[in-house]
């Protein structure tokens, strides 16, 4: 029997045209564009103006991965959306894209892992069309971060930015696409990394508002060192599990959320910095889309056939990391 595994057959990446700057920040909040470019790496970050929301990028996004890999909207058999921040609680954001769109023969749900939730998608597209099924599955990851940052917060505003990404996952036979991931959460980590109201444990209220509890809090060093030794060491298990070196792998494809941690987990696997993708300094964490604004970004670097390593870590706490072997050259 021939082994059908999900490849990425087009790519599409968007952010807003407005940017926010280190110096923007140091107007705003108590800080200096070197604190946030020693301990981040980053040095400015894409704002969606009001009243658009997360689907809006997706769109955009979307249209891009269309130019470059034209498809009948018809065929999409299923949209997975990767959102932190959701156009609305509900519907899910992946029917309003749907439905723009016209994949009318297609269903959709959001999926939502904080900062992994790109990562867990993939996994969930994959075995989706690795089961024989689905030929198509849309695969977005899209943030709005901009809409529950707090810019009285100088530990949390440095941090966050706006963007999106699309992919398309179909079966591959050849022996490119997903191949294998390593993924793992755990709830202790709630409290270090979330948003205190407008869910129903704690519904919004005048309170809440006053209180400032609808946008991110975040305990930064407990989370760093999680951060640091979990994705570091994932990456390293599913390199293991796979008899991979570092001389094998073309890209590590790492959640850009600092560049300390990128630079660790790099180091952990032996990789050298001409093999980490790297775009923080100009996007910050844009949640979900790091991972595809990434691969959008650098699609002129990657060739068929090149083995790739994501990694990611986010609230939850969630983490892992996955091997896919890149499967189109532009
Ligand atoms: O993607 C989801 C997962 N999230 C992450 O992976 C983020 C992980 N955490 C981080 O990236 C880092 O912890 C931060 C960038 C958030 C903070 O960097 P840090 O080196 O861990 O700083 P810290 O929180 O330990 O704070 C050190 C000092 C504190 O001052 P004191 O108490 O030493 O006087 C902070 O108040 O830096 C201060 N500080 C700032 N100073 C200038 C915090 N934020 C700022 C700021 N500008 N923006």
């Amino acid at each position: 029997m021939t082994l059908i595994r999900a490849s990425i057959t087009g790519i599409g990446g968007y952010v807003p045209e407005k940017i926010l700057t280190n110096k923007d920040l140091e107007a705003m909040v108590d800080t200096s564009d070197e604190w946030i470019v020693t301990r981040t790496g980053i040095r400015q970050r894409h704002i969606l103006e009001n009243g658009k929301g997360a689907s809006f990028m997706a769109l955009k996004a979307i249209e891009r991965l269309m130019e470059m890999h034209p498809t009948n909207p018809a065929e999409i058999d299923a949209i997975i959306c990767c959102t932190t921040t959701p156009d609305y609680v509900f519907p899910a954001t992946a029917n309003l894209i749907g439905t723009a769109i016209g994949a009318n023969n297609a269903f959709g749900f959001d999926l939502q892992a904080a900062c992994s939730g790109f990562l867990y998608g993939l996994v969930v597209g994959a075995q989706m069309i690795e089961s024989g099924r689905y030929k198509k599955v849309l695969l977005v990851g899209t943030d709005k971060m901009s809409a529950i940052v707090d810019y009285k917060d100088r530990s949390t505003c440095i941090i966050f930015g706006d963007g999106a990404g699309a992919v398309f996952l179909e079966p591959d036979t050849s022996g490119n696409g997903f191949i294998d991931a390593y993924l793992r959460s755990d709830g202790k980590g709630a409290p270090f990394l979330h948003m205190k109201a407008g869910g129903s444990l704690r519904p919004a209220s005048f309170a809440t508002v006053a209180n400032r509890e609808h946008f991110i809090y975040q305990e930064g060093s407990t989370v760093f060192k999680h951060a640091v030794t979990k994705m570091a060491e994932a990456v390293e298990i599913v390199m293991k599990n796979n008899h991979l070196s570092a001389e094998d792998i073309a890209f590590l494809v790492p959640h850009q959320a600092n560049k300390r941690i990128i630079d660790a987990t790099a180091e952990r696997a032996g990789l050298p910095p001409e093999k980490v993708m790297l775009n923080i300094q100009r996007y910050g964490n844009t949640t979900n889309a790091t991972l595809p604004l990434c691969l959008w970004d650098y699609r002129h670097a990657l060739k068929k056939g090149d083995n790739l390593i994501l990694a990611a870590f986010g609230g939850g706490f969630t983490w892992g990391a996955a091997y896919l072997k890149w499967a189109i050259s532009l």
